[in-house]
C-alpha cells in the first residue's frame, strides 16, 4: 500500500499489513498508530483490511473488531459507545471527533486514525490526559457561594437556567482543545477551549457567587487571551457546543467590569 499519509523524513514507520478477510466484498482499510513509549521503538502505523459486510456501522465498531478479531494488542479507551462519556475522542481521517458517533462510510478512502494530536501517547490511541485534568481543577468547577442560606435551595428561574444550555452538555473530550492551534503551541499557560468553556459554564451559573473571583484568575495574557478565534473548536465538538462563543463571553465580561 502506498504510504502516502507518512509526512516526508518522518520517524513513523510502516508496519504491519493485516490481508482482507477472505471472500470479502466491501473491504475498509484502517491505518492505524501504534505507540509504545516504554518499548523503544519508534511510533509506525499499522494497518487492518476490514469487511464492512462483518462489521458494525462505527469507526468503533472497526477498533473493536480489530481487537477481538485480529490483534488483541490494538489499544484505545471506549466506555459507553453513545456519545455520552467523551472517552473514545480520536484524530480520524484528519479530524477529532469520537470513535462511537463517527460513521465509516462518512470518511472516504483509507482512514488514518491517530490519538488526539499534541497530547502525550500512554499507548496508541489513548493519549495522556493528566495536564487537561489539573487544568479542569484549576478553574474550580464547582458551584461556589458566600451567602449562609441554612434549609433552603438555591433557585433558578427557568430564564436562568437556559444560560446553561450550550454548556453543561460539554463531555470533558478534548476533541476541541487538541484541535486548537493556540492551544497546540501554549497549552503550558493557555487553558484551551474545553476548559474555557467550563469556566464559562460557572460564570453564567445564576447560583455562582465567585464571579469577581473567577474572572480575575482568567485575566491572564496566556490563560484566556491567546484565542484567536480560529474557530477549530467550535467546527469538531461532537455535541455541537461552541467553545469559541463561551471564550467571547468571558472576554466581554472581563471588558464590562473595567468600564
Ligand atoms: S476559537 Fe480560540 S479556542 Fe477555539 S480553536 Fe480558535 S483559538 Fe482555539
Ligand atoms: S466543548 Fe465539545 S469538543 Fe470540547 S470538550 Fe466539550 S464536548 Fe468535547
Ligand atoms: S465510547 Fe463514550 S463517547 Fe464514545
Amino acid at each position: 500500500m502506498a504510504e502516502f499519509f507518512l509526512p516526508k523524513n518522518s520517524k513513523i514507520h510502516s508496519g504491519t499489513t493485516h490481508p482482507k478477510p477472505e471472500g470479502a466484498k466491501r473491504v475498509k482499510k484502517f491505518k492505524i498508530y501504534r505507540y509504545d513509549p516504554d518499548s523503544g521503538k519508534n511510533p509506525r502505523y499499522d494497518t487492518y483490511a476490514i469487511d464492512l459486510d462483518d462489521c458494525g456501522p462505527m469507526v468503533l465498531d472497526a477498533l473493536i473488531k480489530i481487537k477481538s478479531e485480529v490483534d488483541p494488542t490494538l489499544t484505545f479507551r471506549r466506555s459507553c459507545r453513545e456519545g455520552i462519556c467523551g472517552s473514545c475522542a480520536m484524530n480520524m481521517g484528519g479530524k477529532n471527533g469520537l470513535a462511537c458517533t463517527t460513521a465509516i462510510e462518512d470518511i472516504s478512502g483509507d482512514i488514518r486514525i491517530t490519538p488526539l494530536p499534541h497530547m502525550d501517547v500512554i499507548k496508541d490511541l489513548v493519549p495522556d490526559f493528566t495536564h487537561f485534568y489539573a487544568q479542569y481543577a484549576s478553574i474550580k468547577p464547582w458551584l461556589q457561594t458566600v451567602s449562609n442560606t441554612p434549609g433552603k435551595e438555591r433557585l433558578q428561574s427557568p430564564e436562568e437556567r437556559d444560560q446553561l444550555d450550550g454548556l453543561y452538555e460539554c463531555i470533558l473530550c478534548a476533541c476541541c482543545s487538541t484541535s486548537c492551534p493556540s492551544y497546540w503551541w501554549n497549552s503550558d499557560k493557555f487553558l484551551g477551549p474545553a476548559i474555557l468553556l467550563q469556566a464559562y459554564r460557572w460564570l453564567a451559573d445564576s447560583r455562582d457567587e465567585m464571579t469577581g473571583e473567577r474572572l480575575d484568575a482568567l485575566e491572564d495574557p496566556f490563560r484566556l487571551y491567546r484565542c484567536h478565534t480560529i474557530m477549530n473548536c467550535a467546527n469538531v465538538c461532537p455535541k455541537g457546543l461552541s467553545p469559541a462563543k463561551a471564550i467571547a463571553e468571558i472576554k466581554k465580561m472581563e471588558a464590562e467590569r473595567l468600564v
